[in-house]
C-alpha cells in the first residue's frame, strides 16, 4: 500500500490539473475510442477556461493524490447543483477518480474514494454516487468491491458517440 497525501487543488494549479487530467483521459480511453471523438470531447472539456470555471465553482472540489510530491491521481467531487444527476443536497457525486497506470493496485484509488465517503459522512449525507462507462470493467469491478451498487444509467456524449454510463451508489 502506498500512503498518499490528498491535497485540494487550488485555482492557481489549473494548468497542472489540465495537463494531468487530459493526460490520464487519453491514457485510459484513447485506445477504446475514435480519435475524432476523443479530440471533439477534449477540445471542450480540457481547456484552461473550463478548468478555471470548474475550480471556481463552490460546489465542486478537485483533489490530487500525492506520493513523494508526485501527482499520482486526482478526483473531482460535486455537491448540490454541480452534480451531473440527482442534484440531491444530501448526496455527493464522485465525478472523476483517476490513478496513473503505473500506480494501480496500490490502494490509491481506495484512499481517494474513502476520502470522498468520509467527506459525505462528515456532512451527514445519505449516499455517494457516480457514473461509470458501461465498458469500463476495471472501474466497475473496483466500485463494486468498494460496496457500490447499480442504480441507473445516463447518456454521455463523447464527440458524436452516445455512450452509456452506469450509475452506482453507496448508502452511508
Ligand atoms: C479504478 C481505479 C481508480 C482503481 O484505482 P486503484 O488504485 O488501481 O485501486 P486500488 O488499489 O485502490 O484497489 C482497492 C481495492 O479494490 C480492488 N479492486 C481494484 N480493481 C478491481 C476490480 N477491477 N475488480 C475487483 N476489485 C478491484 C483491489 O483488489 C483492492 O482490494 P482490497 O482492498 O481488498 O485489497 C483505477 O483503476 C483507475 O484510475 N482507472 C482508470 C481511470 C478510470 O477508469 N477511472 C474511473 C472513471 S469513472
Amino acid at each position: 500500500m502506498a500512503n498518499i497525501q490528498i491535497k485540494k487543488v487550488q485555482l492557481s494549479q489549473a494548468d497542472t490539473l489540465l495537463t494531468y487530467s487530459k493526460k490520464t483521459f487519453y491514457e485510459f480511453f484513447a485506445h477504446l475510442n475514435e480519435p475524432a471523438n476523443m479530440e471533439a470531447y477534449s477540445s471542450v472539456a480540457f481547456t484552461m477556461q473550463n478548468m478555471q470555471s470548474q475550480l471556481s465553482n463552490p460546489d465542486s472540489e478537485f483533489y490530487f493524490a500525492m506520493l513523494d510530491n508526485v501527482i499520482v491521481g486526482y478526483m473531482k467531487l460535486n455537491f448540490n447543483d454541480a452534480q451531473t444527476e440527482y442534484k440531491d443536497k444530501n448526496a455527493l457525486e464522485v465525478e472523476r477518480i483517476y490513478v496513473s497506470g503505473e500506480y494501480h493496485g496500490k490502494q490509491i484509488g481506495k484512499q481517494l474514494l474513502d476520502f470522498a465517503l468520509n467527506t459525505a459522512r462528515s456532512k451527514q449525507f445519505a449516499y455517494v454516487w457516480l457514473g461509470v462507462w458501461e465498458h469500463n470493467e476495471k472501474a466497475l469491478g473496483f466500485y463494486k468491491h468498494q460496496g457500490f451498487e447499480l442504480c441507473g444509467s445516463h447518456d454521455f456524449m463523447l464527440g458524436d458517440d452516445k455512450q452509456t454510463d452506469l450509475l452506482m451508489k453507496k448508502e452511508l
